[in-house]
């Protein structure tokens, strides 16, 4: 691939934001897209790996033609990048329909252990995806759930918070790497230390972080770390990766021919063999993205950490515009993802949303499945307008949210 990075000085690199542009034939002439934490846009390697396994011979996993060896290729692919760009175990990647879907069943199969008496934590600061599974799972077997609240003033969530919360019966906290209303990056590594100190497991929700970020679930301390490749450029389907040998206790409700093995046992029905190739193939153009040597693993970690850098950049001349303009700004974290909330005093975020969206700049309002969170930011269920910068925002997107949001402010 045409790589999307030029060094100015050695060992500093710059992100070439149109070079990178040019593999996404959705961004060609088209709208701004700051709806990336919604679901980013997709480069044609990806869409291709999909075409090209689709029209390959393709069968059910197996080793006696080429159509079973292509369906095993596909899914070992998937789990050996999956683990590679989160730092897990390929062993414990469970592929699954959506992040969502893979929660709740693992939340599920947890629960068999868990009675009256345990208790599990969960923070408001997260998306539903990393509460209910957990909250329904606790209240069909009578255990009791406790509630992480964030500082709505900063954003931050305290591991304090978390460590006033846990005891003995704790037997799970689920906290998120990122928020994807406002963007705070929680002190993962110490909330883990306050997790394994009471002898509870790790549940880490990186679906936001994972797209803006270096991530190393081992360095996190997370027993099981969440994500979903349409997040990073990649298809539309979710994965946790747990430590293998934890994954070994649970056993879901699976049919009896299936297979027991782990991670196969989590994973109900036929494995969506072409959305694995493209996860892969997304893992692989993100390894590529900037030039540089080493591992899949090595070169991830120089793209996403470089990637960041300019995100962070972007994020902080994007956001004086914004206060310029007269914008509350609810993302406050000193931590944070490049994924803005705002609001413009006497302006319904749905209008700004919709004006926006006539202009061709895509910029989402609502609280996006972070209710709790934006109900504890006083935002209620309606929140507000979030604008995410993702590798591909170029300035020309950016000067197109400012004058839209100018005409619609002047409106
Ligand atoms: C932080 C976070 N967690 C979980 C989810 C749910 O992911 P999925 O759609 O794969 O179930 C989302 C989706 O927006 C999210 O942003």
């Amino acid at each position: 691939m045409t790589t999307a990075a030029r060094t100015t000085t050695p060992g500093s690199t710059t992100f070439d934001v149109a070079a990178f542009r040019a593999h996404f034939p959705s961004l060609h002439g088209a709208a701004a897209h700051f709806d990336g934490p919604g679901g980013s846009q997709t480069p044609s390697v990806v869409a291709d790996a999909i075409a090209r396994t689709m029209t390959s011979p393709l069968a059910n996993r197996g080793s006696v033609t080429t159509a079973e060896r292509n369906a095993e290729a596909a899914v070992q692919g998937a789990r050996s990048a999956l683990a590679d760009l989160v730092g897990g175990d390929p062993r414990g990647v469970v592929f699954g329909r959506s992040m969502t879907a893979v929660t709740f069943e693992l939340s599920r199969a947890m629960a068999k252990a868990w009675g009256p008496g345990d208790e599990v934590v969960v923070s408001r600061l997260d998306h539903d995806a990393n509460i209910r599974p957990w909250v329904l799972a606790a209240e069909a077997v009578g255990a009791t759930v406790r509630w992480a609240d964030f500082d709505p003033a900063s954003g931050e969530l305290d591991p304090g918070v978390v460590g006033a919360l846990v005891s003995d019966r704790t037997r799970l906290v689920a906290v998120t790497g990122a928020s994807n209303l406002i963007g705070t990056m929680p002190d993962l590594p110490a909330i883990a230390d306050i997790v394994h100190a009471v002898g509870a497991w790790f549940f880490v929700d990186g679906v936001h972080l994972t797209a803006h970020a270096p991530v190393d679930m081992v360095a996190f301390g997370a027993d099981f770390y969440a994500c979903s490749p349409y997040k990073f450029l990649g298809p539309h389907c979710g994965a946790v990766v747990g430590r293998p040998e934890l994954l070994e206790t649970l056993h879901p409700d699976k049919l009896l021919p299936s297979s027991d093995a782990v991670p196969e046992r989590f994973e109900l029905g036929t494995l969506p063999y072409e959305l694995m190739a493209g996860t892969t193939a997304a893992i692989d153009f993100l390894a590529g993205a900037v030039p540089s040597e080493g591992s899949r693993r090595e070169r991830l970690l120089t793209s996403l950490a470089v990637m960041q850098a300019h995100e962070e950049e972007s994020r902080v001349a994007l956001e004086a515009r914004l206060v310029d303009l007269g914008a509350t700004v609810w993302s406050r974290a000193q931590r944070r993802t490049p994924t803005l909330l705002v609001s413009f005093a006497a302006h319904d975020c749905k209008d700004l949303q919709r004006f926006l969206g006539a202009r061709g700049v895509n910029a989402p309002a609502g609280s996006f499945y972070a209710l709790e969170a934006s109900r504890h930011l006083g935002l209620g269920d309606a929140g507000a307008l979030r604008i995410g910068l993702a590798p591909y925002t170029s300035e020309d997107d950016v000067d197109r949210l400012v004058d839209g949001l100018t005409a619609a402010l002047a409106g």
